[in-house]
């Protein structure tokens, strides 16, 4: 007996072409590769060496004792979000109601998502500062929308100006994803470059996502929040977290502050993927933000003393190495050894066992930087450097001979 059954014709892949069409991290690639060698130094992934201070552990540690394992409301439990919203005050100047504009998020990676989801139509298009976070432009072709890389440059310090996002400006154009201070580059952008960006966004309309997940790491110089410049609350969507000041990567905890309609949109996605950030992660965050403060200051304290050392010890092996004046990452020039970035990082993860991310991880424009993360003991910085600079004197010879 025969059966007729109806057949439709499917696409060959398994795979959307969406997940199709992004690249994987150039970060992570590298470090399959490190993580099958022994003895290695590395300036490669971009978190804290410390552990979480002890009672931001120990606070969670407790809410498991008293037994707080449950979900806690979507939006996050309504302590964090009121001392989060009188911290933001607090720092910023910026005031947000913690019933309606705030929601604690996994991460700022889970906040980005939501972000780029609750707001981007298929093809929209994103103006992205480069070099850049690897997951910008991700988040953006993820949501269906279009990214269009900017490229910041050496010269410029890194930074963005009006005129350059003047001139990438379409009908299209939905908005700004930018993250300053800025990784890979440790930018930092002045309030009145900041001020004439934001102009451009109300004189065109645009959202702007703004990344500050770095905002309490800066060197000398004061980080202004997006969202506290004039006119640009009601147009922004503040990212902010805990792993980097709080040296708290592994907790997942982070959060997004924006115009009520957006976080409600951000919330439904949220409801529907997450539910909420973990609970004893809300605890420890609602710590960080009570007691965390000293904690801070002594980790921004050392990454400085690292970041001369290492700022100067890669200028006194011939580097043309801009200034970071935030987050935690140097960023040197290595065209002069004639190797493209990416030949430069695996030769001296093979010959010396250092490992840096090439900068093409972070864009196409990347190419002739190497990013070296600072979070690492001065002792193992120091080490780092002795090694560089004994690669880099034999590539140079290496050419000398060879010309
Ligand atoms: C600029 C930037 N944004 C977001 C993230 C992710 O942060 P989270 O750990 O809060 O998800 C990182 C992590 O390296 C980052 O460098």
């Amino acid at each position: 007996m025969s059966t007729s059954r109806k057949t439709v014709t499917k696409s060959k892949s398994p795979v959307s072409q969406r997940a199709h069409s992004i690249a994987p991290s150039g970060i992570r690639k590298f470090f399959d590769l490190l993580a099958s060698m022994d003895g290695v130094i590395s300036l490669g992934v971009g978190e804290p060496d410390y552990t979480t201070p002890w009672h931001i552990r120990e606070a969670a540690i407790y809410s498991l004792e008293q037994g707080r394992t449950m979900y806690t409301s979507n939006l996050g439990t309504p302590e964090l979000r009121r001392e989060l919203a009188n911290h933001l005050h607090q720092k910023y100047g910026v005031k947000y109601d913690p019933e309606t504009e705030l929601l604690i998020t996994v991460g700022v990676s889970e906040a980005l998502d939501l972000a780029m989801r609750a707001t981007i139509d298929p093809g929209d298009q994103v103006i992205i500062p480069a070099p850049c976070y690897v997951a910008y432009p991700a988040a953006v072709s993820l949501s269906g929308g279009i990214p269009i890389m900017v490229q910041t440059f050496e010269a410029n310090n890194f930074e963005i100006s009006a005129s350059d996002i003047e001139n990438a400006l379409t009908p299209s154009t939905k908005a700004i994803l930018s993250g300053y201070p800025a990784n890979p580059t440790g930018a930092v952008m002045p309030r009145e470059k900041l001020a004439s960006v934001a102009e451009v966004a109300c004189n065109n309309d645009l959202l702007v996502i703004s990344d500050e997940i770095y905002s309490r790491l800066v060197y000398g110089v004061e980080h202004t929040c997006f969202a506290a410049l004039p006119g640009m609350q009601k147009r922004t969507i503040l990212l902010g977290g805990f792993s980097k000041a709080y040296a708290m990567t592994g907790w997942r905890i982070g959060y997004a502050a924006g115009p009520k309609e957006i976080i409600a949109a951000m919330t439904k996605i949220h409801q529907y993927t997450i539910m909420c950030a973990p609970t004893m992660a809300q605890v420890a965050a609602l710590e960080a933000l009570r007691g965390g403060e000293d904690n801070v200051l002594e980790m921004v304290a050392d990454y400085n003393r690292r970041r001369k050392v290492i700022v100067k010890g890669l200028r006194d092996i011939g580097f043309s190495c801009f200034e970071p004046k935030g987050a935690f990452y140097a960023f040197p020039n290595i065209t002069s050894t004639g190797m493209n970035s990416e030949t430069f990082a695996e030769k001296l993860l093979q010959e010396e066992k250092v490992a840096v991310v090439p900068g093409t991880a972070f864009g196409a424009c990347g190419e002739g930087y190497v990013r070296c993360c600072y979070a690492t003991s001065l002792p193992e910085l120091e080490e780092a450097l002795v090694r560089i600079k004994r690669f880099v004197t034999k590539i140079r010879k290496n050419n000398e001979e060879n010309r």
